[in-house]
């Protein structure tokens, strides 16, 4: 009896003290200084290869990108806790060498880990995102302009070989000028083209886990896309330091008249208010300039390649086309434009867009969260500084959650009636959610809805003739890109006859 009640307590230490011991996520195999790159097998299609390694790993597992730990995350459930649940321990952000040189070392709002002058930050664009929606500057007013002059250069563009989705970008660059200078460029304007440029320099070449993020003394070595990524830095800090000089120079009157604006008065009063608090807060010059540098990054390249990407499954499917023509037909007609208080009665629409933030979801990975403290997800012990990746892709592609995640099917954001569901399943979050969710979010189904209802009221648009529609493959990068394509835009019926 004595030695049974030795065995017992022996065994119920040891679960005692099994159960005591934190349990981490199921790893990949790693080796030193590479880490589980091998496993990875070079694929940069990351979010897909996320996605597959599930069926191994299960939905949480953790890999090493180098000497960087990683647990990626592909189920709703811990997304919901990581984002919501504890949004403030996992609101850290890591540095990198690419997303340094773009934002000075963090220094703007996506890159900068949680802090309260990231706080301050945000709340300011925050602020004048909602005093432009009203007012003269009022953001609807700005992308009806855009949407009316890019529908003028589609109609009188001779040219069948016109490259629609540099139009797209032309015209987002202009609504995000007008946000933040309160200026918009004219097509062929040398300033405005080399804005562009520089920006699908930097799309280009600022890739969630380059090579160089990963391994940062590579830098010393003779890089291409570092070097490219360094002039397109460069061509952006001398238009915004231009804007801010202007902007500076004119602060004097009392009009508040964009972002730029706002953010000079933000630092105006904190020189006034910093003796007042505890903690004083510096908003230099270099944050106010990334604030705005990243507003503008984050605003132009996220919109117009959804933008892209939904011009690209309309000419894949036809029938989706015309069947939003055909709403816009009866609760439009011709006779006037679409505005934004038509949402409520153009369901199909707006059930497209969801759609198309679902299937191709420009963020795919969103931007990687670092736990600020040592944390849990789910019964998994999640080490301070580990880096979490939320896989989106999983959580929109999910087959539990979604039938044929696969197909593009709008009626899925529809119920038997034909009115909107908003959200279908739990496992859809296409601007994040949480204290780190997209802060551009209502202005980009502003500027989503406001332009295909534009361009679908006077166009339809087809592939050019004799050519293959391009596949809907996207390439991951620091936005899921879609592949170039040409379009080609034909007036309806009802607008050449002049109706
Ligand atoms: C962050 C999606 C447009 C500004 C994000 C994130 C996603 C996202 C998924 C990452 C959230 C996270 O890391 O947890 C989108 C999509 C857009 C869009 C799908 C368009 C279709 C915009 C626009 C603006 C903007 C128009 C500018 C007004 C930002 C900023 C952040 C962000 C500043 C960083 C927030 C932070 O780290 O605190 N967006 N976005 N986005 N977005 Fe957007």
């Amino acid at each position: 009896l004595f030695l049974v009640l030795v065995l017992l307590s022996f065994w119920r230490l040891a679960k005692a003290k099994a159960e005591s011991r934190p349990k981490y996520p199921r790893s990949l195999p790693s080796l030193p200084i590479i880490g589980s790159l091998l496993h990875l097998g070079g694929n940069p299609q990351l979010h897909l290869l996320f996605h597959s390694l599930q069926k191994k790993y299960g939905s949480l597992y953790s890999l090493k990108m180098g000497s960087h730990y990683m647990v990626v995350v592909n189920h709703y459930l811990h997304a919901k806790e990581v984002l919501l649940k504890k949004g403030k321990t996992f609101a850290g952000r890591p540095h990198a060498v690419t997303t340094d040189m773009l934002t000075r070392d963090g220094k703007d709002i996506a890159f900068a880990s949680y802090s309260l002058l990231w706080k301050f930050q945000r709340k300011q664009v925050h602020t004048a995102l909602s005093m432009f929606r009203k007012g003269t500057l009022a953001l609807e007013k700005i992308i009806c302009r855009e949407a009316a002059s890019l529908c003028e250069t589609l109609s009188t563009s001779q040219d069948p070989l016109l490259d629609t989705a540099l139009e797209f970008n032309r015209a987002i660059t202009n609504v995000m000028c007008s946000l933040c200078f309160s200026f918009c460029y004219r097509r062929g304007d040398p300033e405005f083209e080399a804005m562009l440029q520089y920006s699908q320099g930097i799309v280009d070449t600022v890739a969630q886990e380059s090579l160089v993020d990963i391994f940062p003394w590579l830098q010393v070595f003779p890089n291409k896309d570092l070097a490219l990524l360094k002039r397109c830095v460069e061509v952006r800090d001398q238009l915004l330091q231009k804007q801010f000089k202007k902007h500076k120079e004119a602060l004097g009157s009392d009009s508040t008249n964009d972002l730029m604006d706002v953010l000079l008065r933000a630092q105006l009063n904190m020189e006034n208010n910093n003796s007042r608090l505890a903690q004083p807060l510096e908003l230099t010059d270099d944050h106010l300039l990334m604030t705005v540098g990243d507003i503008f990054g984050a605003g132009v390249e996220t919109t117009s390649t959804t933008l892209k990407w939904a011009v690209l499954y309309l000419l894949h499917y036809p029938e989706v086309q015309r069947k939003i023509q055909e709403e816009l037909d009866q609760k439009i007609g011709f006779e006037r434009h679409p505005q934004l208080s038509d949402r409520q009665q153009l369901p199909y629409l707006e059930a497209t867009i969801s759609e198309v933030l679902r299937i191709r979801p420009v963020s795919p990975l969103l931007i990687p969260h670092v736990a600020l403290t040592e944390a849990s997800i789910g019964e998994y012990t999640i080490p301070k500084g580990a880096q979490v990746i939320i896989n989106l892709w999983s959580l929109h592609h999910d087959e539990k959650e979604w039938d044929k995640p696969g197909e593009f099917n709008p009626g899925r954001f529809l119920d038997e009636r034909g009115n909107r569901l908003y959200s279908p399943s739990p496992s859809y979050l296409p601007f994040g959610a949480g204290i780190r969710v997209c802060l551009g979010e209502g202005l980009a189904k502003m500027e989503l809805f406001l332009f295909l209802a534009w361009i679908l009221q006077r166009f339809t648009l087809e592939a050019l003739p004799g050519q293959p529609l391009p596949a809907l493959e996207g390439k991951f990068g620091v936005v899921l890109q879609v592949q170039p394509f040409k379009v080609k835009a034909r007036l309806r019926a009802a607008w050449r006859d002049g109706v």
